[in-house]
């Protein structure tokens, strides 16, 4: 998830560029640059780090000539956050810039068959390959427009685009598919960008454009075309009332709330160029060329830990490799057992989390390999792993983590089947299966999250005035439980225990009463009828009881939260959202700092 805007008008573009970079930040901030045609010629000024950092690039410099020009801020995906990755992306004749947001999943293919052709390329990034493509299309169709189009043709993933050129000066070029892209109509000037932020201070007359759509702006024009066949789309114009901050919220009233809605698209990003349905199998090839582990230590913090603890049970009943999952604050000080034969996974969101690197160097220095599943690429998890995966979420702002989550189980899923298969110990038709559940998961979240959020509001509600909340889950909802338990406790302040269903008896049961209510996770699986006895073991003690559970189950209980049944495991990646919105709702209606909870650190990097 990168920023992108460009701009064609009377203004001086570059200070423009940047102001509208800087609101868009929240979408990316590793690195930063700008391209721009002065006199006839492109310039291009690019850094590696925070805005300010391009910003002390470009002070000094007369840039006011300039009227037209594009801008980009990072948020990497291929390739370290280094000022050779940064975007835009100049051509080898150095005719075209392109800045882009998203992933082209087949850019290895197109980039060898450019390098047959005598392309060069000084960037890891998906980027450069694109606006070569770019330009070999204008060799073969003589002009930029026909040129996009040709390489959009060659291409899969998605992708927010803007281009521009010294041949055309006073133009950009952009185009979409699957990341979002919004053109501004102004008065002697337009815009586009990938979030409306980026322009609202000059207009509020926008249109969004759709998959497949490519627009060519200048000064005083504009026009949308279909990417495909170029024929002329009309586009109506849509008057937004927002003011920039809750723009940057997408309209939402918190980045919490915004990041649980952008969980179907951080799945479908996850599994962008991974999930290979026609083959049947998962391709990770950060992996490619190491063996599967033969003993497995995964090690986290916080909502990461639960995450690890999710995706444990699935790497042993699927690729039949023994996991442990342990909190790495416990595991860093342990007189551990590691050798050579042992592979350590560091799961963490941010990438510095204190306790979880100390782990991962403990563990080096006994021997193991290390790995990392992180969500910011050039981290220091991401730096110091010999192997690293990368979850797909984009920058995760809310304190809360909630996306990030959602990301580590997708991966997490994808390298239970990644490993299954090399092993040879993943029956065909359960890969089958789990393919194409996962593959279709996102449009199921996305239809669901709604009336996920009006139960999650009802319920928030009615128990307001408690202090306290059990939650409970069994086999993969005991992982959840606990997340659940996490949640509301960060953001609500409410007292959360987080328990396997079956420890009760062992003590906790003790708690029970109506003022301390339980939220229950009880699908439909093998452990059901256990969670439901666990669950008339509350009831005798008169517990009220919140369950999330399926249709057609018998449950008889205070408040079920019935939510659609998916496929074995998927089921997690509906009930994941749920919790969060119920933890959610129940801080905003008590009126607390959901984005900023007291005491908390969205990375802990301190011991
Ligand atoms: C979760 O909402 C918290 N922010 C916290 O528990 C977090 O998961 C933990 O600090 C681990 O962070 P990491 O994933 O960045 O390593």
């Amino acid at each position: 998830m990168c920023g992108i805007i460009g701009y064609a008008g009377h203004r001086p573009a570059v200070p423009l560029l940047i102001e509208g970079l800087r609101r868009l930040e929240y979408r990316g901030y590793d690195s930063a640059g700008v391209a721009y045609i002065e006199a006839g010629a492109l310039r291009l000024l690019r850094a590696e780090g925070k805005l300010g950092e391009l910003e002390k690039k470009i002070n000094g410099r007369d840039v006011t000539m300039a009227t037209t020009g594009i801008g980009h801020t990072r948020w990497a995906t291929h390739g370290v956050p280094v000022e050779r990755n940064a975007h835009p992306h100049k051509d080898n004749s150095g005719r075209l810039a392109l800045i882009h947001n998203g992933i082209i999943e087949n850019y290895q293919e197109r980039k060898n068959e450019l390098l047959e052709l005598g392309y060069t390329f000084a960037s890891e990034t998906d980027t450069e390959v694109l606006v070569n493509l770019i330009a070999e299309g204008v060799k073969e169709t003589g002009s930029i427009l026909r040129a996009m189009s040709w390489a959009f043709a060659r291409v899969e993933g998605a992708y927010a685009v803007a281009l521009v050129s010294p041949d055309e000066p006073g133009v950009v070029y952009a185009a979409r598919k699957s990341s979002p892209l919004v053109f501004g109509q102004g008065v002697g000037e337009n815009f586009v960008a990938s979030d409306i932020p980026a322009f609202l201070p000059y207009t509020r007359e926008v249109a969004f454009l759709e998959d497949g759509e490519l627009v060519r702006l200048d000064a005083n024009s504009w026009q949308v075309f279909d990417a495909a066949t170029l024929e002329p789309v009309d586009k109506p114009l849509h008057h937004i009332t927002w003011d920039v901050q809750s723009a940057q919220k997408g309209g939402y009233k918190h980045f919490m709330l915004k990041e649980i809605f952008e969980q179907p698209r951080v799945v479908a990003d996850c599994l962008a160029g991974r999930v290979d349905l026609r083959a049947g199998r998962v391709r990770l090839p950060e992996l490619d060329g190491l063996e599967p582990p033969r003993r497995l230590t995964i090690v986290a913090c916080g909502t990461s830990y639960h995450a690890g603890l999710w995706g444990a049970a699935l790497i042993e009943s699927w690729a039949r490799i023994p996991v442990r999952v342990e909190i790495a604050s416990e595991f860093r000080y342990r007189d551990l057992l590691l050798d050579g034969d042992d592979v350590v996974l560091a799961v963490s969101q941010s990438g510095e989390t204190a306790d979880t690197l100390a782990g991962m160097r403990r563990a080096r220095e006994l021997g193991a390999r290390v790995l990392g599943l992180c969500n910011v690429v050039g981290s220091t998890v991401s730096r110091e792993a010999e192997r690293v995966v990368y979850t797909q979420a984009g920058p995760e702002i809310s304190v809360a983590s909630t996306k990030a989550m959602c990301s580590q189980l997708t991966v997490l899923y994808l390298l239970a089947l990644y490993w299954g298969a090399a092993k040879g110990t993943l029956p065909a038709e359960v890969a089958a299966r789990a393919l194409t559940g996962v593959h279709g998961l996102p449009q199921v979240i996305e239809a669901e999250l709604p009336r996920m959020r009006e139960r999650a509001c009802e319920l928030a509600r009615k128990y307001a005035s408690v202090r306290s909340f059990m939650y409970l889950g069994r086999g993969q909802s005991f992982p959840l439980a606990l997340e659940g338990a996490l949640k509301l406790k960060e953001i609500s302040y409410i007292h959360a225990e987080g328990y396997a269903s079956g420890e009760m008896k062992h003590g906790p049961i003790a708690l029970i009463e109506p003022d301390f209510p339980t939220f229950a996770l009880a699908l439909r699986d093998p452990l059901f009828p256990k969670v439901k006895s666990n669950l008339e073991e509350v009831q005798a003690r008169d517990g009220r009881i919140v369950a999330l559970t399926h249709p057609g189950l018998d449950l008889a209980v205070d408040d079920p939260w019935i939510i659609p049944e998916v496929w074995g495991p998927l089921n997690a990646f509906l009930a994941l959202p749920c919790l969060q919105l119920f933890a959610y709702e129940m801080a905003d209606y008590l009126g607390k700092d959901v984005d900023q909870p007291r005491n908390l650190a969205k990375s802990v990097t301190v011991e």
